[in-house]
């Protein structure tokens, strides 16, 4: 009896038994020791766990000049029957309209979690003016910073993207440390981006609805990014705004592969000389590179969190001026009222979003969910 039950015993240890992985995590939502293939981290949306997500709060516009502000608030973001909808609405509803040029926005609160998350580019008060008005859309970004980041590991986002003109989904990653300097020399992962307009061509390609991209940000400083080595796109006939897709990544010490729905559309292997060769910029003379000391992946080998938000518009090109849309573009990316010329343009892209219906679902970005495996 007694060695049958060792024997259990051993039987529950084997199958339990863990085999130490590469992959390292922290943050109040992490797990003490981590597995080979365990995973690490995984929201359902069952619940909206702020726990888990914090809201930004902020009027910065992601450094691109984009229209929204970034808030918590339910009418912005929610779940629903498992599913986590970030869902866009107009400033006015709540302020006015005339408040968008008149008026004062200071989104510093003082509850710890009203806190404004980014003073950056008068992200926390802006005036709004005629010809600079405030950001004339709400919208939410939520984030992991806090309670869960991960060195290395398989990334799986359950999502399906929003239909409507100007909408800029992203799904991605931002270093928690910064352990190479600020953007970009720390990195920045896009495991998912998309433009909601249903039928706008760039040079006879749809890079509306129908396309949607990954991509690695890095470089010594901002204005020299190796992006462009490190961006693919795929395209689906349907629209990535008609189904739920699965986002993936696999980030190990030698490479990073994004796949959707388990084809893969993107990877980079870099060799010896790391991300400093692979972007080129080992040939600009008198530049100093912050990843001397790292390993070959790095920025990429450290820790990252995962980040969910819907933004809209900008100004840095992310939509070209030069776009064929049913409804022309209404600002030009060099306007300095671009937020204003666009504001002015809502008669072309409010009914695209279809707000009044199923609680505006169609404009919204929807994720099923988040799950982050260790390697
Ligand atoms: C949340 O957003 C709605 C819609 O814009 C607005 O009416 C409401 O006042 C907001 N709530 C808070 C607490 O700001």
């Amino acid at each position: 009896m007694w060695l049958l039950t060792l024997g259990v015993v051993a039987l529950i240890s084997a199958s339990k038994a863990c085999t130490p992985s590469v992959t390292t995590v922290s943050g109040t939502h992490a797990p003490v020791t981590v597995c080979s293939g365990q995973l690490i981290f995984a929201d359902d949306f069952v619940d909206f766990d702020l726990e888990k997500w914090q809201h930004e709060n902020t009027l910065a516009g992601g450094g691109n000049w984009e229209f929204q502000y970034y808030n918590n608030n339910r009418t912005n973001s929610f779940t629903n029957n498992g599913l986590l909808y970030i869902r866009p609405s107009l400033t006015s509803d709540q302020f006015g309209s005339a408040f968008l040029h008149s008026g004062r926005l200071n989104i510093e609160g003082g509850a710890p979690a009203d806190r404004c998350t980014n003073p950056q580019w008068y992200g926390c008060e802006r005036v709004g003016t005629p010809t600079n008005i405030l950001n004339p859309i709400k919208s939410a970004r939520i984030r992991t910073v806090h309670s869960f980041s991960f060195q290395y590991g398989k990334v799986e986002v359950r999502a399906k993207m929003p239909s409507g003109d100007w909408l800029w989904p992203a799904i991605w990653l931002m270093p928690a440390y910064n352990k190479y300097g600020t953007w970009p020399a720390s990195g920045e992962i896009d495991l998912v981006e998309s433009r909601g307009n249903k039928n706008m061509f760039l040079n006879g390609l749809h890079i509306g609805t129908q396309e949607a991209g990954s991509t690695l940000h890095y470089g010594p400083f901002p204005g020299l990014s190796g992006w462009e080595k490190a961006h693919w796109v795929r395209r689906n006939s349907a629209g990535y705004d008609t189904n739920f897709h699965r986002y993936q990544l696999e980030w190990t010490p030698d490479f990073i592969s994004f796949r959707i729905d388990d084809s893969e559309i993107g990877r980079v292997t870099p060799g010896n000389g790391g991300f400093w060769e692979y972007g080129g910029f080992n040939n600009r003379p008198g530049i100093h590179n912050p990843w001397r000391y790292g390993s070959k992946m790095a920025p990429f080998d450290q820790k990252f969190y995962l980040i969910i938000n819907l933004a809209v518009g900008g100004t840095n090109g992310f939509f070209p001026d030069g776009v064929k849309n049913p409804i022309p573009k209404p600002w030009w990316n060099n306007s300095p009222m671009a937020a204003t010329d666009f504001w002015n343009g809502q008669g072309g892209w409010l009914p695209t979003w279809n707000l009044n219906v199923n609680d505006g679902q169609d404009a919204s970005l929807q994720v099923d969910y988040v799950r982050v495996w260790a390697l």
